[in-house]
């Protein structure tokens, strides 16, 4: 039996993604104009940020990685929960210090917490020159003229169509094997603890062709695995105006995945109340579409799920699990899971702790509740289960899931995968590493004539809580 041990609860308090400052092959700098940008939040946002990339290379912009040289420094930023918004007024602090050294540099926030603030970010942040949310990445280049000769620029407006579908994103940081293409904008659903209905706005669904397009067009340049994007990929819905057929998920799916057996397709996320049996015996009949399912669960409590208003319960969930498991027998499934919502009893929560073990998590994103302003749970609850013991809660969740991981990859050993080569690992060049289709990172040593983007089958000699070590079987 594994025994993780006892850290500190700091350390067991999931982690909220820290900014990255994000690269991609730009050109030298020619003399224009210069931006700097740094991501933060979900993969929805990372793949914002390589649509930005694409609307301000259009200008002339170039970017760079070095923020002293920049004339622009963007955030692109995240909401979801309290933590979140502090790393980036943290950042800001620290950006005022290049803002002393050039006093013509100009910063912007992007994203999510531009939307949620909106101009009240310009009171509050007094170095903040620019504020743009996510459905106005086009005016960019007119809000940058306009900050440059000295005023100040908003623009939040929420949109009921943009979807961005005409702009091919300029892949940021790109190992030149994975790239995110985003399906779908916005969400309809209202879960009561999430922020994300108010920043993104209204779920819309992007032109089935415009996806295939860009996903024949990554597989052109050498990628091999595409992830389909969304807040709720499983309502993906688009009309197709010719022929009034309407295109629903699995058919997107099917889709993608017939463009070449040598492109992997991933998706993310899956919502409990959509994923349809479609989906399901969709991703089982084609090889290229990853045995991996991310399907949040948020509490394992029907009273708690009826409060969160997520539209399912219990008895639900674990009939879906039931279902994947039936149709795919070696699909990983992995979950987000919140500790300590408003009046969650001991009780309640281990119902969360029980539904984890039921479903076998290989992987978890776990985290305490954080009241979001604005938000139906803010509105109607009492935010009333004290830091300690949300923090309690949550340490016995990623306690849990440590052990459910260790034991979901301690199965994998002696067994063979075909996993698709990403690059070199962390620790030495003369490794690789690559996911086999559960999503499981597997490192090995380089053999022969293998490159990223290469398929390869390898054998499981050891596994930790966190990672998969094997060998290459010829
Ligand atoms: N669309 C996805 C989730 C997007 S947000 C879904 O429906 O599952 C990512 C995760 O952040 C959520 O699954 C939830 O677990 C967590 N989260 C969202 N709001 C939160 C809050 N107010 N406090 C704590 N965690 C939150
Ligand atoms: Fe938030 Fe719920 Fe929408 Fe996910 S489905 S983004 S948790 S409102
Ligand atoms: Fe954060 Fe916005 Fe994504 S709030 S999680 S960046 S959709």
């Amino acid at each position: 039996m594994y025994h993780p041990k006892e850290d500190h609860i700091d350390e067991l308090v999931a982690e909220e993604r820290q900014g990255e400052a994000l690269d991609y092959p730009s050109k030298q700098n020619t003399g224009g104009r210069q931006y700097y940008i740094e991501s933060y939040g979900c993969q929805m946002n990372f793949s914002d940020s390589e649509i930005i990339a694409s609307i301000l290379s259009q200008e002339g912009l170039s970017s760079t990685k070095d923020i002293s040289n920049a004339d622009f420094v963007f955030l692109n930023t995240c909401s979801i929960r309290e933590k979140a918004e502090e790393t980036v007024r943290n950042r800001l602090k620290e950006i005022q210090v290049y803002k002393k050294k050039n006093r013509d540099l100009k910063v912007g926030v992007l994203g999510c917490m531009a939307e949620r603030l909106k101009a009240k970010f310009l009171e509050e942040e007094k170095l903040v020159d620019l504020v743009v949310g996510p459905d106005a990445y086009r005016d960019l280049p007119a809000l940058l003229d306009q900050v440059e000769s000295g005023e100040k620029g908003v623009n939040v407006y929420l949109s009921r169509e943009e979807t961005y579908a005409d702009i091919s994103p300029l892949r940021l940081d790109s190992n030149g094997v994975c790239a995110f293409i985003s399906i779908m904008r916005g969400c309809d659903n209202m879960c009561s603890f999430c922020v994300v209905p108010f920043t993104r706005g209204r779920e819309r669904s992007r032109d089935l062709y415009s996806i295939i397009a860009e996903a024949k067009d990554l597989f052109e340049k050498g990628y091999r695995e595409v992830t389909l994007l969304g807040q709720n990929v499983d309502s993906y819905k688009w009309t197709n105006p010719e022929t009034n057929s309407i295109v629903n998920f699995a058919n997107l799916l099917e889709e993608i995945a017939l463009l070449h057996p040598d492109l992997r397709v991933r998706f993310s996320t899956s919502h409990p109340k959509d994923i349809t049996d479609d989906v399901i015996y969709t991703i089982a009949k084609y090889e290229n579409i990853c045995n991996y399912i991310h399907l949040p669960v948020q509490s394992g409590n029907s009273r708690i799920l009826k409060l969160m208003n997520r539209t399912y319960d219990r008895e639900w969930y674990i009939n879906r699990i039931d279902m994947i498991y039936k149709i795919i027998p070696d699909c990983a499934i992995s979950s987000d899971m919140i500790a300590g919502f408003c009046t969650e009893t001991d009780e309640e929560h281990g119902d969360t702790l029980s539904i984890m073990e039921y479903a076998k998590y290989s992987y978890a994103y776990m985290f305490f509740y954080s009241e979001r302003p604005g938000t139906l749970a803010a509105k109607k609850y009492k935010d009333d289960i004290s830091e300690d013991i949300k923090k309690q809660r949550l340490s016995e969740i990623i306690r849990l899931q440590r052990q459910l991981s260790y034991e979901h990859n301690l199965k994998d050993v002696g067994q063979i995968y075909k996993v698709l080569i990403e690059g070199n690992s962390k620790k030495s060049d003369q490794e690789y590493k690559g996911r086999n289709s559960q999503n499981k990172m597997i490192i090995f040593p380089k053999n022969g004539s293998l490159q990223p983007g290469d398929y390869v089958n390898v054998k499981v000699i050891a596994a930790s809580s966190a990672t998969l070590t094997g060998q290459i079987i010829e």
